[in-house]
This record gives C-alpha cells, sequence and structure tokens, in this order.
C-alpha cells in the first residue's frame, strides 16, 4: 500500500480520494476550504493544512483542481505549493482538466524540481469517479506510468497512455469538445422535436437504433427531457474545457463547429445556469 497526498476535494477529487482510502492506501488529504476535509478525515485521511506538507512524505502525489490557476497554486506556490517539498523518487500527477501552456510549463517546473510528472486527465462524471471507472488519458514518460498504473487503476478502469506531457490534455479537450458539441446539437434538436409537436422520446428512440447514436447521448438525452440538471458536469467546467481548446489552437483557430457549441454554453453562463449539469443549455432553446 502505497503512502498518497490528494490535493482538491471536489466533486471528483473527494470521490477519487474515496476510493484510494477503502483500497487501503494511507491518504493525506488537502483542500482550499476546510469544509471538504471532514468527510476524507472521517474516512480514514489524514488532514494536511497545506499541498507541501500533504506532499512531503507521499511516495504519489495527486492533484485534481478546478483550473489552471489551482492547479498553479497547489504545485508551484513559492511556500505552501506541493513540488518544492516533495521527495525525489515521488511521482506527481496533474489529473485535472488544463490548457496545454500551462501543462507544458508544469512539465517544466516538476523536470528542472527533479521530479516525474504524469498527467493523467480523466474521462467520465461524478458516477465514474465513485465507481472506480474513469477513463485515464495519460502524458509523460512509459516508466513513471508502469509505477503509477496499479494506483490510477483504483479508479479508472482504462488507461492510455498516449505520448509526452500535453498529449493526454489535447486528447482530453478533443473528447470533452465532442461531447460539448453533442450536447448543443441534442438541446437544439429536442427544442425542434417538441416544437413539432412529434413524440419526442419515440423519435430519439428511432435514432438511438441507428449508428449515429453515441453512447452518451441516452444519458444527455433523459436529462433533458427529465429536466433534470443536477450538475454533474456544469456548464461552466466545460465552458472552461472549450476555452482551453480555443487557446491549443493558437491564434486564428479555424473551428467554427467548436465556436458555436462554446456560445451555447457561454450564454448559459450569461443566463444562470453555469453551476447546473452541461445538459441545461436545453433551457435556452426549449423554455418551460
Ligand atoms: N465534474 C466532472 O464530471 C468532471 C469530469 C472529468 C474531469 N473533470 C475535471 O476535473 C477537475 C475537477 O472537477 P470537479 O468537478 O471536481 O470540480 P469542483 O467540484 O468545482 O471542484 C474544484 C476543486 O478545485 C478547487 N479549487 C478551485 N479553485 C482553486 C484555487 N484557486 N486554489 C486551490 N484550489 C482551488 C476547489 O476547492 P474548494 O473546495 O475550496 O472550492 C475544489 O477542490 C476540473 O478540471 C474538471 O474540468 C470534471
Amino acid at each position: 500500500m502505497s503512502n498518497i497526498a490528494f490535493l482538491g476535494l471536489g466533486a471528483m477529487g473527494r470521490r477519487m480520494a474515496l476510493r484510494l482510502i477503502k483500497a487501503g492506501h494511507q491518504v493525506t488529504v488537502w483542500n482550499r476550504s476546510a469544509q471538504a476535509l471532514e468527510a476524507l478525515a472521517g474516512a480514514g485521511a489524514r488532514v494536511a493544512s497545506s499541498p507541501a506538507q500533504a506532499a512531503a512524505s507521499a511516495e504519489f502525489v495527486i492533484c485534481m483542481v478546478r483550473d489552471d490557476a489551482a492547479s498553479r497554486v497547489v504545485w508551484c506556490e513559492p511556500e505552501s505549493g506541493a513540488l518544492a517539498a516533495m521527495q525525489s523518487s515521488a511521482i506527481a500527477i496533474e489529473s485535472s482538466t488544463l490548457s496545454i501552456g500551462w501543462i507544458g510549463e508544469l512539465g517544466r517546473a516538476a523536470q528542472a524540481r527533479g521530479v516525474a510528472l504524469l498527467e493523467a486527465p480523466v474521462s467520465g462524471s461524478r458516477p465514474a469517479a465513485e465507481a472506480g471507472q474513469l477513463v485515464y488519458l495519460v502524458g509523460g514518460e512509459a516508466g513513471v506510468l508502469s509505477r503509477a498504473e496499479a494506483l490510477l487503476n483504483t479508479m479508472g478502469s482504462a488507461i492510455h497512455h498516449l505520448g509526452p506531457i500535453g498529449s493526454g490534455t489535447l486528447t482530453k479537450l478533443a473528447t470533452n469538445s465532442l461531447l460539448g458539441i453533442q450536447v448543443t446539437a441534442l438541446a437544439e434538436i429536442i427544442a425542434l422535436l417538441k416544437r413539432s409537436g412529434t413524440d419526442v422520446e419515440r423519435c430519439l428512440g428511432a435514432i438511438a437504433g441507428t449508428s449515429v447514436w453515441a453512447p452518451v447521448a441516452h444519458y444527455l438525452a433523459k436529462s433533458m427531457l427529465s429536466r433534470d440538471f443536477q450538475p454533474q458536469f456544469p456548464v461552466e467546467l466545460i465552458e472552461k474545457d472549450f476555452a482551453y481548446t480555443f487557446a491549443a489552437a493558437g491564434a486564428e483557430p479555424s473551428m467554427p463547429t467548436l465556436a458555436a457549441a462554446r456560445s451555447v454554453f457561454s450564454q448559459g453562463i450569461q443566463q444562470g445556469l453555469g453551476g447546473d449539469n452541461m445538459t441545461a443549455v436545453v433551457q435556452l432553446f426549449d423554455p418551460r
């Protein structure tokens, strides 16, 4: 069993950390706000007062936070950041969905510090995190991954090694671009079917029997039709990922389809839907 530091106990992080505790690892947790710490402490985790304190004696340091700014604080803050405190034999694992620019910078910071880094963003939402069914999209050295593989298997059901640092993040952003396009297209189509007075569920059932239907569309359509917008993957997080995808594409991206999908999520945020599940954007086209 390993000594693990888990940094970031949001909706995903706390579920992932809990799996590690249940698997028998010795887990030390840190989170920006104290509220999330209690439940993990109750489950057997040690609590640290900073990322550095959590990381100092860990063999693996896992980070699962919101965005670039949060990741920078966790790893690189001069006094409290995890990187400076880590043992040189330890492995840093960054699982947040971040920009290509920042993960590259973090890779260079880890190298300068002499610490091995894996980028390991995940596909799969809260239920997958709870069930240990996440899909890992990993960038970094194969030898480092082989040392971390057993640990990642505690939280995930598949591990894809995509290449050097940056390749995992790019694959994750591409995955979420495809997801977002399907969300916005389905939202518009459901609104069209309703306006047309057809039996929406029957129509979608027929489409679901064709090869164009993606597995995730079952979940998306169910959420939109039942108007259940309890956050799993909130609008503001998928919009953040679109922003990172555009940043990766450079100054003059030619991605009109992605731009249109992003504008739907931006509009959703403007309309106060940022904290709701991504499927809540159906309300932009099909208001009650
Ligand atoms: N939700 C999903 O379905 C899903 C699926 C795959 C990947 N992801 C990605 O996984 C990451 C975490 O997602 P989540 O759903 O767990 O998000 P979340 O519930 O919003 O949690 C965000 C975490 O980041 C921390 N944080 C935010 N800003 C910070 C800062 N400036 N400094 C330090 N910590 C900060 C929060 O701390 P506080 O508790 O103090 O606010 C919290 O622990 C994101 O990158 C997301 O895009 C999410």
